[in-house]
């Protein structure tokens, strides 16, 4: 990843995006987060450095340019001080770079390598790995064994790579509760885990800063609650349908999305993702999961499938891969690659789409898009797993988005994508595994941008409020509304560069419309992510409610309340519903789209953008995991 890779066998991604207007709001840290122990940690701004600190020269030593490796370059960045992004591909060009970049300290923010002693000997330039743990967890499933294990208390520590891996001395740690219900390994670690990290790296920079020295890690200590832990391993993850579904559920999420865990299905050998249990058979699905045996597949819905447990339960399955494939899928599609429809298998009927106003219902079922509606304020969750958004999917959520613009007792819709991702735009896995992709990429293109017509089209105040982070058409997808509100540790990627696409959702009209055609075309010709603060400084979004996604949607509720009640709103509705029916308007989006799709056309025929799409959807089966 990366605009301009200078590489050595090693991939270093430069420090400094091009978009990133280099002012104080700009680069000013997230803020406060609550750690299990109940303290608060402000920020240490740029602006704040003082005369005794130095900027410093940061290698975020790395696997992959993942999330956590983005976050932290985003907030080393917002402290004043560089940050070169190096893909470890073999020891001698890991340290060949570490030559070349000079660093003064190397950050492993995501690494499962075993750190030479060339390197952790070395220290004046210390090495500090990021451990997704508490004090004294070491391994490499430390998430994953926490999940399984029902742990109500998680954490990270910041220890400097020693001889020993994950026992070196600690520079910082920090836990926090589980509060969330059931949130996935790869969930946990994008949420909590990163933003508690973020706070050890602030402690870490400072305590460097004022020339403080790591402690040694003493499993004596009674707060020292970790361990090692041996990796998990495929018998760990191996799950028998004779458990009742809760349990099996829990093995799957403890290593969802990745590696995944192992079942048999349909005489198939596949991974398992997107586990959901059934809680509230009817009638009829109760007879079935009844007569039926543990492990047999009794009905469908939106290409998850639902299978029967042991004591008479059942658990939706949203996700497979099957061991002899690379791509993971919707399952029905994984299993039935040749069935259009999906064999045999009993359609099981959607809950109703509208819940009561706060229930979730992924404890309970299977239902990606679902709405909660309160004071005249419609909340729409598209749910779909990774973000990623195929043409059936596409076409559901345009047909939610129709219906809500019919009632007249909605004044606000606001667009909340999934708990985990906003959204990502079109779903790069079901194209690869399309008859044919380009065709499937075409279909694809124009549902997503369907969606997003709806949204530039609506009568009514449109506001995007992402708990999640976003990714090229999600980003565009977010930017479509009159409105576009995060949380200060949310991450966008507004670029479609990864994937060598144009790009569409009509980005032409809304993108320039809020950040001038200068920052448009720099934001779209990097990889660089941007970080809540600067897309607020840039004007790419419109404002942050609140520091972290945990207390973000009631701040959402709240503010969506305040505006649907100001009387400025509703005065303001007759112009905007004659506005975005307006003739011109609405040609001049036409044009807008017509031009992307032309060059849309022009990349799903290109051999890059196949050769990009089939590395990315293959890549994470290919790498190791520790997050
Ligand atoms: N289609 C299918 N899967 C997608 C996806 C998409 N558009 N975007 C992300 N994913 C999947 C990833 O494969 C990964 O899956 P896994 O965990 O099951 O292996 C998961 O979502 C998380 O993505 P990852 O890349 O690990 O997250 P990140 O935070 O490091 O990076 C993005 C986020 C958005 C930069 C990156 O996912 C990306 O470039 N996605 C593609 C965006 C795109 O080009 N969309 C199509 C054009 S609209």
């Amino acid at each position: 990843m990366g605009a301009e890779l200078v590489t050595m066998g090693a991939e270093l991604v430069p420090a400094t995006g091009a978009a990133m207007a280099a002012t104080p709001e700009a680069h000013s840290a997230a803020g406060p987060i609550t750690t299990a122990k109940g303290e608060e940690h402000q920020a240490n701004v740029c602006a704040g450095m003082t005369g005794q600190q130095r900027r410093l020269q940061f290698l975020l030593l790395c696997d992959a340019f993942n999330s956590m490796t983005q976050r932290a370059k985003l907030e080393l960045e917002s402290l004043g001080h560089e940050a070169v992004v190096g893909v470890w591909e073999t020891k001698g060009a890991t340290i060949a770079m570490i030559k070349q970049v000079k660093p003064d300290v190397i950050l492993c923010p995501y690494l499962t390598k075993f750190v030479p002693a060339s390197i952790y000997e070395n220290r004046d330039v210390p090495c500090i790995i990021v451990h997704p743990g508490i004090e004294g967890d070491r391994g490499m499933s430390s998430i994953d064994w926490a999940l399984h294990d029902g742990a109500k208390e998680w954490g990270v520590t910041l220890l400097q790579a020693d001889r020993e891996m994950d026992a070196g001395p600690i520079w910082a740690t920090k836990t926090f509760f589980i509060e969330r219900e059931h949130p996935t390994k790869s969930s946990l670690y994008r949420i909590e885990c990163i933003d508690v990290a973020m706070v050890c790296i602030r402690e870490f920079v400072s305590k460097l800063q004022s020339g403080q020295q790591p402690r040694p890690l003493d499993y004596s200590k009674p707060d020292v609650k970790g361990r090692l832990r041996p990796r998990m391993l495929a018998d760990d993850r191996t799950v028998d349908w004779n458990l009742p579904a809760h349990e099996i559920a829990r093995i799957v999420r403890c290593c969802d999305s990745q590696p995944g865990a192992m079942g048999t299905i349909l005489n198939k050998l596949v991974h398992l993702y997107g586990a959901h249990v059934e809680k509230q058979p009817d009638g009829n699905l109760k007879a079935l999961v009844d007569e039926r045996q543990p492990g047999d597949v009794i009905g469908s819905r939106h290409n998850a499938i639902l299978v029967c447990c042991g004591d008479e339960t059942a658990l939706w399955i949203s996700h497979v891969r099957l061991a002899t494939s690379l791509i993971k899928l919707p399952a029905t599609m994984a299993l039935f690659p040749d069935a259009e429809p999906p064999i045999e298998l009993p359609h099981i009927a959607e809950p109703k789409v509208v819940l009561p106003f706060g229930q979730w219902p992924a404890a309970s079922t299977f239902q990606e898009i679902f709405l909660w509606q309160r004071a005249r304020i419609a909340y729409l969750w598209f749910d779909f797993y990774n973000g990623a958004m195929n043409t059936e999917q596409c076409q559901r959520l345009t047909q939610t988005i129709t219906e809500i613009e019919k009632d007249e007792s909605t004044d606000v819709m606001v667009l909340m994508g999934g708990r985990d991702f906003f959204s990502n735009g079109i779903h790069l896995n079901t194209i690869e595994a399309a008859d044919d992709p380009a065709e499937e990429s075409w279909r694809n293109i124009n549902a997503i941008d369907d969606v997003v017509k709806c949204i530039l089209t609506s009568t009514k105040l449109t506001i995007a409020a992402l708990v999640g982070n976003a990714g090229a058409g999600g980003v565009m997808t977010a930017i479509a509304a009159d409105l576009t509100w995060t949380h200060a540790n949310a991450v966008l990627h507004p670029s479609y560069k990864a994937m060598d696409l144009f790009g569409s959702e009509y980005w032409t009209h809304s993108l320039p419309k809020r950040v001038g055609s200068e920052v448009a075309h720099q934001l779209t010709s990097s990889t660089d992510p941007v970080s809540a603060r600067q897309a607020l400084s840039l004007g790419l979004i419109d404002d942050i409610l609140c520091e972290n996604s945990l207390r973000f949607v009631e701040q959402v509720v709240k503010r969506a309340e305040e505006i649907a009640q100001d009387p400025a709103t509703l005065q303001h509705m007759p112009e905007k519903k004659g506005r975005c029916r307006c003739p011109q308007f609405m040609a001049a989006l036409e044009s807008c789209r017509r031009n992307e799709l032309e060059k849309m056309r022009v990349c799903f025929a290109s051999e890059m953008y196949h050769a990009k799409r089939r590395a990315f959807v293959t890549k994470s089966r290919l790498m190791s995991c520790r997050q």
